[in-house]
């Protein structure tokens, strides 16, 4: 499958399942007295986060509900252009809930930084980030972020949600993408 894009593996199935576990402790740590009577809410963020918010909401041992938001930042290039758009927002209110971001990765921060801001203005009870990947070399602007699952290279990657134009999203694995793909 997609023979000769991928340069190498950066993130192993194993590495993002041991990876989803650990942080999945933290978080019921984290949430279970304050989640007692309203159970948390996962946001994901459309399409990144897809795998890594179905697998972490099965390796939380606490009810979650899971809500859908898309935005888009950068469509198909392969660096943000800050541009933030609503593609679908959320089905349901917020306000007095306990929420949860779901990313795949944080770049520039720019996406993130919009959508923090676009969520406290609802009024939940409170608000926190959980991120798979988080290239530190890359970031624009300086987000809160409470889990983070690996700091990466500020190479192009694709693989477990992520995409190049689209592609690569269903590869089990977190891996960089060869420069001839997108020269
Ligand atoms: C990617 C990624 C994050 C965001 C990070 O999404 O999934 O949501 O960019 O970039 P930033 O920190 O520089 O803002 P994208 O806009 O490509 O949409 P997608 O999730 O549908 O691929
Ligand atoms: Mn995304
Ligand atoms: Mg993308």
């Amino acid at each position: 499958m997609y023979d000769g894009d991928i340069a190498s593996t950066l993130v192993t199935e194993d590495d993002i399942r041991a990876k989803t576990a650990e942080l999945a402790v933290r978080i019921a740590d984290d949430y279970a007295e304050r989640c007692a009577t309203s159970d948390l809410l996962l946001v994901g963020v459309l399409k990144g986060a897809v795998m890594f918010m179905t697998d972490l909401a099965r390796a939380l041992p606490l009810p979650v509900q899971l809500e859908f938001m898309a935005v888009s930042s950068y469509g198909s290039a392969t660096s943000s252009s800050g541009v933030v758009r609503i593609l679908k927002d959320l089905d349901r209110d917020i306000a007095d809930r306990h929420v949860l971001i779901v990313e795949d990765i944080i770049d520039s921060g720019l996406t993130l930084s919009w959508l923090l801001k676009n969520l406290e203005s609802r009024g939940p009870a409170s608000l926190a980030v959980c991120t798979l990947l988080r290239k530190p070399d890359a970031v624009k602007v300086d987000v809160p972020v409470q889990y983070v699952g690996f700091d990466i290279p500020n190479e192009f990657v694709v693989g477990y949600g992520l995409d190049y134009a689209e592609r690569y999203r269903d590869l089990p694995f977190i891996g960089t993408l060869d420069p001839a793909v997108y020269a």
